[in-house]
Parts: C-alpha cells; sequence; structure tokens
C-alpha cells in the first residue's frame, strides 16, 4: 500500500515512521511518504496560507498551493486524482473515524492524507479534490498532522506482516469477530498480585469456556456503551 501525507510539517512523520509497526509494514513492501506543499508553492517566500475571506481569526491553507503540490507530486490534474485513489481530508468536521472506516481503507492499494494547518483548508480544497472528510474525533486538534498519524497507524495496523501476530487484529476491539464490541479484559503474570486475582476461568486451560467468559465480558462492555465503569 502507498501511504501519502501532505504536510507542512514532513519531519513530524520521520519519529511514526521508525515505530515498530510501522517499519514492519515498510519491510512488507508498504511504503509511507511525507510530501511538503512548501516545496511547490507558486507564491513567493514559501507562501502556503492566507487570511480568511471574511475576517476572523487564523490562517488557511490556499487552494492554489495545493492543487501545484498535487500536481508535482503526481503528475496528473489534482481533480483526477481521487479517481485513481482515496484523498482524506482531515478535519474536525469529516466523516468520523472508527473500524470499519479503518478496514474499507486498508483495503486500498494507495491513499493520500491531506493535512491542513492553521485553520484549516480553503473548502474548496476539499470540494474538488478530496474523496472524503475524515475527522478522529468531535473536539479540535491545531492541525491535521496527529489526526493523519492516528489514521496512518490504525490502518497499518490492519496489514499483514505488520503486527507480530496476524491474530491479533482478528479479536481486537470493534472487530467483526467481537461483534463490534469492545474487546475483553486481558490479564498475565502474577495471577495474584495485592490480593487482586485473575478470573479462575483463564487458568483453567478449557479454551471453549475462555471463549466464552471473553464473548460475555465484551458484550457486557459494549452494553455499557463504552465509557469507562472504573470505580
Ligand atoms: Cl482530522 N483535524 C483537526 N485539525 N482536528 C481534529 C480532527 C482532524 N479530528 C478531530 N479533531
Amino acid at each position: 500500500m502507498q501511504l501519502d501525507v501532505v504536510t507542512l510539517f514532513p519531519d513530524w512523520f520521520d519519529w511514526f515512521r521508525s515505530q515498530r509497526h510501522v517499519a514492519n509494514a515498510a519491510r512488507q513492501g508498504h511504503e509511507l511518504r511525507a510530501l511538503n506543499p512548501r516545496d511547490h508553492t507558486p507564491l513567493s517566500g514559501g507562501q502556503v496560507d492566507d487570511t480568511p475571506f471574511g475576517g476572523g481569526a487564523g490562517m488557511v491553507l490556499r487552494v492554489d498551493v495545493m492543487d501545484a503540490a498535487l500536481r508535482a507530486f503526481y503528475n496528473t490534474d489534482p481533480v483526477e486524482l481521487r479517481r485513481e485513489r482515496r484523498v482524506l481530508a482531515l478535519t474536525p468536521g469529516g466523516r468520523m473515524l472508527d473500524d470499519a472506516f479503518v478496514d474499507e481503507l486498508a483495503q486500498e492499494p494507495a491513499i493520500t492524507l491531506l493535512c491542513g494547518r492553521y485553520e484549516g483548508f480553503d473548502e474548496r480544497i476539499v470540494q474538488h479534490y478530496a474523496s472524503d472528510a475524515v475527522s478522529i474525533g468531535r473536539y479540535v486538534l491545531s492541525g491535521g498532522e496527529l489526526a493523519a498519524m492516528v489514521v496512518l497507524d490504525a490502518v497499518l495496523r490492519k496489514l499483514p506482516g505488520s503486527l507480530g501476530h496476524a491474530d491479533s487484529v482478528l479479536e481486537e476491539s470493534f472487530s467483526s469477530a467481537l461483534g463490534g464490541d469492545p474487546e475483553y479484559p486481558h490479564y498475565t503474570r502474577p495471577a495474584d498480585f495485592r490480593g487482586w486475582s485473575v478470573p479462575d476461568v483463564l487458568l483453567s486451560g478449557h479454551h471453549e469456556e475462555i471463549r466464552q467468559w471473553r464473548r460475555a465480558r465484551s458484550r457486557e462492555r459494549g452494553a455499557a456503551g463504552g465509557g469507562s465503569s472504573l470505580a
């Protein structure tokens, strides 16, 4: 899979690229590139953003700059690009990222993530160049980069070979194997710590009982609505 991020802060992705599961994915032939629109801006002094029409705070990434950048990266008119690959504009008002959306993206041969900065994008970037607008939650980040890393992390760990155990993505929180419910609780050694013991069934070696116990805990958590139930 080819994963491209269009960002004014490509260095941020050096750290991300060095994480083990990302490095593993790279070894499997997946490619993560961070492309900087500032390298291709037609404006003087490396300008990429401008004040919003109508007034207001902050700066907005210019549509002509994004056009020039995408043209340079892909050697095509960027209005055509979204017919060839998913082009995701990261914006707090977009479609909420969830496991089903991540599965959808993990099937793609190539995706491009557009990061806005400051007050975001000129809306024409989203309208004409993006196939999807994506949000990672109902709060505002100061740029799309962290959201892009969240999307990339969630997608990359679904790709074969990026995790140690291929099984670990099948039966994890919100997967269809768990009926969309959160994952069941995990325990490891010591079996008793400060009087806090591990459920007996997990130490029993009865695989079918363990499976049923886990499914039941997962359902309970799902029914609880995903909120934490910490005392
Ligand atoms: Cl995708 N971008 C920004 N800037 N803030 C967000 C977001 C995205 N998703 C949630 N908050």
